[in-house]
């Protein structure tokens, strides 16, 4: 099938990348130093495994990237995989999203030839599919038996993109008709060595599936925060041997309980208000639950602050060390990474804050404390001197340099494991090592 994938950002160019294993896959975007970069066989984003199969596929000549003002041709299916992000009140901006339909629409003839998909992949509030591009089509006048419509929600997650498109739990296609639903799991089932489950549904049912498989996911998260809470009040008791065995119930499943410093990312805090926004402001609906996932997850940074300021009373004008700064570790990704607000509330109380992350300080630091703080990727150097060290992000490398070796060169030693990662180690006797779930000695 000849495929137009409209957005290659994380989304866009791992999907392609997989599709092109058995199809002609062009990537579209308006920011020509990506279009060039993957011309060039150079993968755009920190991805495992994506880079080598990228190169590939474009030297074999089954995938390519252009501009919005390069011809494209005629095209089986197109998936538009821009970003939607926030707007200021929470509400999801779909200007993106807009302005590639605008572009599909204006290049109509040159696209369809008898029978041609247009699906949307990015996270849009339900509705949005319907509206822009089904009642488009009708407006038109173009023979709606010539456009069929999806939506397909897309579950991967950064750092294990690769591995989480080649092998999805299961692919959800919102159809208005059969057979655009038929050939879009078609287009998947080529494609994919691994079996997978096909769940469809209709166009609204796809968009609201993915607000709630991110809703649940971050439930959980802020869930396992708010029991640490709890826990960190009774000796002996600890939050992972807890989760474990309230884990391992077949209802409720292990994964995503480990409590710590909160999520972050470009997705949950995003889609969590986008869904509180489309039921207060929409529905006018309450949703108290939504609600509180948000203020527990709001208050994660805050507690890691707090942990230090109970080893420390004054930290005013001393060196504090911070690991990690990308929202999670395998990612160069610091949007809403809750280090970004760790370090805000450092620099509120006058520290000086040295930040060290294995990946995400190649990156420029877009943020507005930027100039203020200090970042390296000599570990050493971050931790060096340093009256304290709070671990927001659990990257590997700081559990094989272990305990011992990241605060010997530190001048008071005391350490905020803010994700746990030594929680199963030796202390050492003249370390204060406070971690979450447990309490506080
Ligand atoms: P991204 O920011 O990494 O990439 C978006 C790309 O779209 C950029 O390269 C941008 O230049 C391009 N773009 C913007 N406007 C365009 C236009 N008019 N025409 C062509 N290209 C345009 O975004 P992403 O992280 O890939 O997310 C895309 C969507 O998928 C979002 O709705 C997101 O919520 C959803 N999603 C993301 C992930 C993830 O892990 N990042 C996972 C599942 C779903
Ligand atoms: C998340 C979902 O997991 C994907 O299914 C979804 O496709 C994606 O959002 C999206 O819609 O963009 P992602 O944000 O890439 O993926 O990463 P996750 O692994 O889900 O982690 C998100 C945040 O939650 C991270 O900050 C992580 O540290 C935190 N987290 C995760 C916890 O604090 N505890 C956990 O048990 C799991």
């Amino acid at each position: 099938m000849r495929l137009l994938i409209v957005g290659a950002g994380y989304v866009g160019i791992t999907i392609g990348v997989v599709l092109s294993e058995t199809h002609h896959v062009t990537l579209l975007d308006v920011d020509k130093s990506r279009v060039d970069m993957i011309n060039q066989g150079i993968c755009p984003i920190h991805e495992e495994g994506l880079p080598d199969l990228l190169k590939s596929a474009v030297s074999n000549e089954k995938m390519r990237a252009i501009l919005p003002n390069n011809s494209i041709g005629q095209q089986d299916v197109i998936l538009i995989c821009v970003g939607t992000p926030s707007n200021t009140d929470g509400s999801v901006n779909l200007s993106y999203i807009m302005n590639s339909i605008d572009l599909i629409f204006q290049k109509i003839n040159e696209l369809l030839s008898d029978y041609m998909i247009i699906g949307i992949k990015s996270t849009v509030p339900p509705g949005t599919t319907r509206t822009l591009i089904l009642n488009r089509i009708s407006e038109l006048g173009i023979n709606p038996g010539s456009i069929g419509v999806i939506f397909n929600p897309e579950f991967l997650r950064e750092g294990r993109a690769l591995y989480d498109a080649q092998k999805p739990d299961r692919i959800v296609i919102g159809a208005a008709d059969k057979k655009a639903a038929d050939i879009v799991q078609k287009m998947y089932e080529t494609s994919l060595t691994h079996q997978t489950k096909f769940v469809k549904m209709s166009i609204e049912s796809a968009e609201l599936c993915k607000y709630v498989s991110n809703s649940f996911l971050a439930t959980k998260i802020s869930f396992a925060n708010e029991m640490a809470n709890i826990v960190e009040n009774v000796s002996n008791a600890d939050i992972e041997e807890i989760m474990l065995g309230v884990g391992l119930d077949s209802r409720i499943a292990p994964s995503f309980l480990a409590s710590g410093a909160g999520y972050g990312g470009s997705c949950f805090p995003k889609d969590i208000d986008g869904l509180i926004h489309i039921a207060e402001n929409d529905y006018k609906i309450e949703v108290p639950i939504l609600r509180a996932i948000k203020s527990v997850n709001s208050f994660r940074p805050d507690k890691l602050v707090n942990m230090l300021l109970k080893a420390n009373q004054n930290i005013s004008g001393k060196k504090i060390a911070v690991l990690g700064l990308a929202y999670k570790p395998g990612t160069d990704d610091t949007r809403e990474s809750p280090s970004l607000k760790v370090i805000k509330l450092l620099l509120d109380l006058n520290a000086e804050v040295w930040v060290h992350d294995p990946l995400a300080l190649k990156m420029k630091l877009n943020s507005e404390f930027s100039s203020m703080i200090k970042i390296s990727d000599n570990l050493e150097a971050c931790l060096k001197d340093a009256c304290a060290c709070i671990l927001v992000t659990a990257w590997n490398i700081y559990e094989q340099t272990g305990l011992d070796t990241l605060t010997k060169f530190m001048k008071d030693k005391i350490f905020i494991d803010g994700r746990r990662i030594f929680s199963r180690s030796e202390i050492p006797d003249n370390l204060i090592y406070y971690t979450i779930g447990r309490k506080w000695q």
